[in-house]
This record gives C-alpha cells, structure tokens and sequence, in this order.
C-alpha cells in the first residue's frame, strides 16, 4: 500500500481530547522498556520529547528517570493544554517537566543528551525534519529512541489492526488509528531515511505486530 500522509498536527479538540483519554499503557510500557534494555548505561540529563502531545510518555520517561530534565515539544496547543493539566496533578514531577509549544523544523541553538520520540515520524510530510532536528539538538553521545507505528501492507490489514486494538474506542480515535497506520513509512522506508541522514548506523526494529523502533548514539 502507498502511503497515505495524514494533517501534521492534532488540534481540533475532540480529536486531541479523545487521543488523550484513550489508554496507551501499553505503548508506553514498551517505550520505557526499550530505552532502558538498549541504554543501560546512560543516565539521562537533558531530554526532549519530539511530538509529545499529551505527555504521557514525557511524564512517564521522566518518572523513571529522576535525575533528568525534560522538554515535551508539540506544534499543538491544544495538546500542551492537555498536558500542562495532566502535569498540574503529578507534583512530583512538575520542577523537571516543560512544555514547549512549537512547531518542527525548529532552528533555535540547543543541546540534549537524549532524544525521544513516540509517533511523530508518521505524521511528518517530509520525513527528514525529525533525522535533522536531532542532528541539530543532539550532543555528541547523545541517545536517540525514535518509536512509531510501521505502514500495514494494505487498507484491510490495517482495519484488522484497527478492530484489533480499538473495537470498542470512540470512532474519532478508530478513524485517526486507521489514518496513522496508513500514514506511517515501513521499516525499509525508515532506513533509506536514516542512510540519507547519515545515521545509518542505527538500529531499526520491529517490536510489536505495530510499532517499531529506532535507536543509537550520536557522533
Ligand atoms: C500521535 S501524537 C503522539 C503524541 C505522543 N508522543 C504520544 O506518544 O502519545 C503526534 C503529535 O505530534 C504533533 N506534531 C505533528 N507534527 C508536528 C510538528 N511538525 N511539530 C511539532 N509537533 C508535531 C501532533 O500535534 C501530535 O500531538
């Protein structure tokens, strides 16, 4: 199947909303999970979240890593409200948590030792923003964790996932579910990226019947 890009950012409301109330424990689990088997050494200091929309996997890198700083980066309002709310109630977190609301390619001068980021790439027109701005924001030995959904082989592959995985969901977020699948690049796609950046030496991985991940340290 042909990819079929979907609108970069979520800012209709419903749409925001329904997204972040929807139960991605899970995904976020696994997120967690994969940074701490792929890094086990580096202790994170300075992290953005690319795309972080309502935070959950923000919130939840920042808990299990108590001696980091992090910058959740969404071009959606909407979404930063959400999160600025869900923070408000995670006290314990708020002195290491910031929004920033802006929308990538992004040519401020800034330094990260870690670069995450979970279902961005999919949404990207030009896939090359998120490889360039964490070239351009990642320190030298910075670790990168990039996950997102891979591309089905066709629209009824990608409805059976849909039922798989969201029968019982709003039609908002089945409709946005079935629309990111088709969206998202596959693995080969992924690497021809990666080669075109000069990060050819990460590692790309499928990781569940939906999601795959790449990672590695920069130069
Ligand atoms: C599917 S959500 C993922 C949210 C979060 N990372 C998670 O795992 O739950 C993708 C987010 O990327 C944001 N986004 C899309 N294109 C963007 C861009 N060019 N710059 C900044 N944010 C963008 C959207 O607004 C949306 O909140």
């Amino acid at each position: 199947m042909q990819r079929i890009p979907e609108p970069e950012l979520m800012e209709e409301p419903r749409q925001a909303h329904s997204y972040a109330e929807a139960d991605f424990s899970d995904a976020t689990r696994l997120f967690i999970d994969l940074f701490a088997n792929n890094f086990p050494r580096h202790r994170p200091r300075r992290v953005v979240d690319l795309g972080c929309g309502p935070g959950q996997i923000t919130m939840a890198f920042a808990a299990a890593h108590p001696g980091s700083q992090i910058t959740g980066i969404d071009g959606s309002s909407t979404m930063l409200e959400i999160a600025t709310e869900r923070l408000r109630q995670q006290s314990t977190l708020t002195r290491r948590v910031e929004w920033w609301l802006t929308r990538l390619p992004n040519s401020t001068t800034r330094s990260y030792d870690t670069l995450i980021s979970n279902s961005l790439l999919h949404h990207l027109h030009e896939p090359q923003i998120l490889w360039r701005q964490i070239q351009n924001w990642g320190a030298s030995g910075a670790a990168v964790l990039v996950m997102d959904l891979y591309r089905p082989s066709s629209k009824a592959e990608a409805a059976r996932i849909v039922e798989r995985y969201a029968a019982d969901a709003p039609e908002i977020l089945r409709r946005d579910f079935f629309n990111s699948l088709c969206a998202a690049f596959t693995r080969e796609e992924i690497h021809q990226q990666l080669e075109i950046s000069g990060l050819a030496d990460f590692q790309v991985k499928v990781v569940s019947d939906r999601h795959l991940a790449v990672w590695g340290i920069l130069k």
